[in-house]
């Protein structure tokens, strides 16, 4: 279970997380929603300690992410960032198998060899996995840094915008990939998502930022509603129910 408690950040005099406290569900997708600047990617960031936080502690599974020793989190917990910036020249299977680096400490054993085969597999990847990173799209690289979490195989995976870039045929396999992801193997993930329709459609949980603080959570059907995404994003969001699901209109 991921648990964070009381959780702060401030760049100078400007809290940016606001004393948040949060128990994300086990097992399952849950989303966080809201608008930029929110501290969605810096609450994410705090979770997998990428970020150091000036108060409040998370917890993984009772561990506290601050004092855990590297190689023991990174097993538990894998993290996709919003910016991904890479300056060595490395091929796609390279940076995929970086995934395996907390279980073989660069030295690939056979099984590494096919969980990074499987992993560009899964990311539709195979037939680029020995391009370098900077001859792809950009749709195509942010497929590979996927691929890389995907290939760490944590319990808990925290993915912040990981449909940017994706065609649409990408974005919902994408989606679907960590819904059964979570179904088949139990893994709990967290997504940051702008699309609050992909939010409607494959979260179980959805968390509402604002402001540093969490504004909402809930069920889809709760949060989103006409009244709650008003309060969320300060718009007029119309709100059409197809088949059993929520879905937007924020056009005029
Ligand atoms: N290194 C930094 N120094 C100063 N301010 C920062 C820094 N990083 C983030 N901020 C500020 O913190 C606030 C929250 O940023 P954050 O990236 O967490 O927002 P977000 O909800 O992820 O937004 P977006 O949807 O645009 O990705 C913003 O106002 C941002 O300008
Ligand atoms: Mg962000």
């Amino acid at each position: 279970m991921i648990d964070a408690r009381h959780v702060t950040k401030r760049y100078g005099d400007t809290l940016v997380v606001d004393g948040v406290s949060l128990t994300l569900p086990q097992r399952g997708i849950t989303s966080i929603i809201g608008p930029n600047g929110a501290g969605k990617s810096t609450l994410l960031s705090m979770m997998a300690r990428l970020t150091g936080m000036d108060a409040g502690a998370v917890t993984i599974d009772g561990l506290d992410v601050v004092t855990t020793p590297s190689e023991v989190l990174a097993r538990r917990l894998a993290i996709l960032r919003q910016d991904n910036h890479m300056t060595a020249r490395l091929t796609v299977r390279d940076l995929v198998a970086f995934g395996r680096y907390p279980y073989s400490r660069g030295r690939l054993t056979p099984a590494d060899e096919a969980h990074v085969t499987r992993s560009l597999d899964y990311m539709n990847l195979g037939d680029l996995a020995g391009r370098f990173l900077d001859e792809l799209s950009g749709g195509q690289r942010q497929r590979a840094f996927v691929a890389m979490v995907l290939c760490q195989d944590t319990d808990y995976v925290l993915l912040d915008e990981p449909l940017n870039n994706l065609d649409l045929k990408h974005a919902a396999a994408m989606m679907r990939l960590w819904r059964d992801a979570c179904r088949d193997f139990g893994k709990t993930v967290v997504i940051v998502l702008h699309d609050i329709n992909f939010a409607s459609w494959y979260s179980d949980h959805i968390v509402a930022m604002r402001d540093g603080r969490i504004c909402r959570q809930g069920p889809p059907d709760d949060i989103i509603a006409t009244d709650s995404l008003r309060d969320i994003y300060g718009m007029e969001i119309a709100v059409h129910q197809i088949e059993d699901r929520r879905i937007c209109l924020f056009y005029d």
